[in-house]
């Protein structure tokens, strides 16, 4: 090929590249496949390699980066890059004080027109500043200290909003500056595949940002995702900028770079105060993180006639908002057993004002979430709280995590140096050595419940951790013990929530069988319990002793067993010992019963504290009519159809309208599914009427129900 078709050639492919640029990156919508975009740089990388006359330095071929740095080169700023005041009032008094300072600087009396404003975000990433000469990108470098910053230009480069060639007419001479950033959809993307890899993840956005920007090879740079947003310029030569500060975004906008469009033209410093309202209810809503809103004086003329001191501009003011992240330290984890038995590991920290509020815990989710973040008792964690969103832990900072020196004796055996080096025990071999360890080890659940000492069960392809113990867990006792003695269930009346706890408390109750042990005398004896009332719970629960298989089966709470489908296996077992006894594939002979429930059942009768709990109910007088099981489902007017009830309904009580279901043989699921044959919508029908009409499921009436139950 002459070098005049190479050039040709190169000129057509990087065109042809930047074009397909812009619709991936800025509009989202490719324009051809991957293998035929590959296809076409390698072509390019190859003509330039092979004709190095032809190399350009807009190239769309060095957003590639090019061969890592040893070290960065200084960059000295001509215009040095500041700093900005910030205003430390972060509600709308913030706003009206810099206001005030200004009007007095200027000397305008109260009568004089409001001050014009340009107001955008803080933007939370690396300050960066980009030189253009004759329209192309030829360096770019970080703030430094602001008269000497690191020379950044490789890895600049890979980003795919800066420009390696200006739009339209391009000055001799042009520096812009602006804010390399992630946005948090891009980080928590990049996460996911970096874990996935066994890379380390990115702690947050901001870290990202200056993380990679400040990486020697450009490779790693160009792997993360970067973007941009100008904010201002710096040197500037052949070309007088426009008359203000909003104009000059319009203009920058123009050359090709990203500005941001959250951005406005305030008068006065009300309008300033509302729109940092406005964004700051918006913050969690925008895809990347900002820490304020910054003000700036609309006029050019007048930022020059108000100048500087020291490092920040007389003409700016940083607007913050509340911190959302803080750092502090992990004092203990501690793990919760909650209402139903899951096991979640809490970090306790050193109180820590964030997103403003004093936080002194987080959740760490489960136990698979805390050893991927790899959180340690003593570790630097950085803490998030956006909105009203629960704190999180973000991430921890290894670089504080508390090492020791460690006795290195056998293959998995370390000892504190502190204990005695005989501490290192019998064995011999191999020679003990140091090593810097961690200090603590990685969290790791207990082997039983931290409440009752049950066994635990892992939900089979899920995180969660879950106590078997069931009724005899304190932590699930008060869950278990309202739900044993709800209306559907052992129905009885009159033991709410308030006097549960004064039981629980009081240590009446620690299985529901104790419950009949409850005497008159006894409960009339606590606080707000009249004689009457004692008599009647009294009575209720004596009551509750003649029941029915199907309701005692749904009173012990086992795992996945909701009212239907306790009645389904009582009436396939009829008898409980039948029930105890039956093995996983029994058991999945039930109707609607699969592996999921039939595990939960095994489970829940594996656990010796839960026989016994069934058996004490048993001996306290509890009983049902048995039958010889496997009758089949009543024959009625509902026979086999499946209802969903939603809504309330101008006659039935939601739980009558599911008795009347039930016994004219229909049965009634609290999800609609495909198998829906009716739902019965009342007043204020929510998500189930929708899902309901998506599936087209039968949707009916109170009035239409009555009909159906009639036969008709
Ligand atoms: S203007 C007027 N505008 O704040 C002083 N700075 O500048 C020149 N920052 O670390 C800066 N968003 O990275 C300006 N919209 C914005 C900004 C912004 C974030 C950062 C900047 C620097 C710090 C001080």
């Amino acid at each position: 090929m002459s070098i005049e078709d190479a050039a040709r050639r190169a000129e057509w492919l990087r065109r042809e590249i930047e074009t397909h640029n812009r619709a991936y990156y800025e509009l989202d919508a490719p324009t051809i496949t991957d293998a035929a975009y590959d296809a076409l740089f390698r072509e390019l990388q190859a003509l330039e390699a092979g004709y190095p006359a032809l190399a350009a330095p807009d190239s769309p071929t060095l957003r590639v980066g090019g061969r890592p740095l040893a070290q960065f080169e200084a960059v000295a700023h001509a215009v040095p890059m500041l700093s900005i005041q910030t205003e430390t009032d972060t509600g709308s008094r913030g706003a009206k004080s810099f206001d005030a300072r200004l009007r007095r600087e200027l000397e305008l009396s109260e009568t004089a027109p409001p001050i014009e404003y340009a107001a955008e975000l803080k933007f939370d990433g690396l300050a960066v500043s980009l030189r253009y000469e004759h329209g192309i990108f030829v360096r770019g470098a970080t703030r430094g200290d602001g008269l000497t910053g690191e020379n950044v230009t490789q890895n600049l480069r890979t980003v795919r909003d800066i420009p390696l060639r200006l739009q339209g007419l391009a000055p001799p001479v042009l520096e812009v500056r602006g804010e390399a950033y992630m946005r948090r959809d891009d980080l928590a993307r990049y996460n996911e595949k970096a874990r996935a890899r066994g890379d380390k993840p990115l702690v947050n956005p901001r870290n990202g940002a200056a993380g990679s920007i400040r990486q020697l090879d450009p490779a790693i740079a160009g792997s993360r995702p970067l973007k941009f947003f100008a904010y201002g310029i710096g040197a500037l030569e052949g070309w007088t900028p426009p008359a203000t500060h909003e104009e000059l975004l319009d203009a920058l906008e123009a050359f090709g770079f990203p500005v941001c469009e959250y951005r406005i033209v305030a008068q006065g410093w009300q309008q300033l105060a509302d729109f940092h309202d406005r964004m700051g209810e918006r913050r969690a809503q925008i895809p990347f993180d900002f820490d304020g809103v910054v003000y700036k004086v609309n006029s050019l003329t007048l930022q020059n006639r108000l100048g500087f001191r020291s490092r920040e501009p007389r003409w700016a003011v940083a607007h913050k908002y509340p911190a959302e992240e803080a750092r502090t330290i992990v004092t203990a984890i501690e793990v919760q057993v909650g209402r139903t038995g899951a096991l979640t590991p809490v970090a306790k920290l050193k109180p820590v004002f964030v997103g403003g509020v004093t936080v002194t815990n987080a959740t760490l989710h489960n136990e698979d979430e805390a050893r991927r973040k790899d959180v340690r008792v003593g570790d630097t964690v950085i803490v998030r709280r956006a909105g009203d969103v629960i704190p999180e832990i973000v991430g921890v900072v290894l670089e504080k995590r508390p090492m020791a020196q460690m006795l290195f004796c056998g293959r998995e055996t370390f000892l504190s140096l502190k204990k005695s080096a005989s501490g290192c025990g019998i064995r011999k071999e191999p020679i003990p050595y140091r090593k810097t360890a961690p200090r603590y080890p990685a969290f790791k659940l207990p082997a039983s419940c931290p409440e009752c000492d049950s066994g635990l069960v892992r939900e089979e392809g899920g995180a969660i951790v879950r106590c078997a113990g069931g009724l005899v867990c304190p932590a699930q006792l008060k869950g278990a013990l309202l739900h044993f003695a709800s209306r559907r269930a052992m129905d009885i009346e009159g033991l709410g929530d308030k006097l549960v706890d004064q039981l629980i408390v009081g240590g009446y109750l620690k299985t529901p069988a104790e419950l009949y042990a409850l005497t008159v005398a006894m409960l009339a004896s606590l606080p707000r319990m009249g004689e009457k009332s004692a008599e009647n719970l009294v009575a209720a629960i004596e009551k509750s002793k003649e029941t029915s298989l199907a309701r005692f089966i749904f009173a012990l709470g086992i795992r996945n067993v909701g009212e239907s489908t306790a009645k389904d296996l009582a009436r396939y077992f009829g008898k409980l010992a039948a029930l105890r006894e039956a093995d996983a594939a029994t058991l999945e002979k039930v109707p609607d019963v699969g592996p999921i429930v039939a595990e939960s059942i095994l489970d829940f009768f594996a656990e010796a504290h839960n026989r016994e709990a069934v058996e004490r109910l048993i001996a306290a007088g509890l009983h049902w009519k048995e039958s010889e099981g496997q009758v089949d489902e009543p024959p009625g007017p509902l026979s086999g159809k499946v209802f969903v009830l939603t809504g309330t309904f101008p006659k039935l009580k939601r739980d009558d309208a599911k008795t009347l279901i039930e016994n004219a043989g229909g049965k009634v699921s609290s999800a609609v599914s495909r198998k829906t044959d009716y739902l019965v919508a009342g007043e204020e029908a929510g998500s189930k009427l929708d899902k309901a009409k998506e599936l087209g499921i039968g949707i009916i009436d109170e009035a239409g129900l009555l009909q159906l139950l009639q036969g008709d």
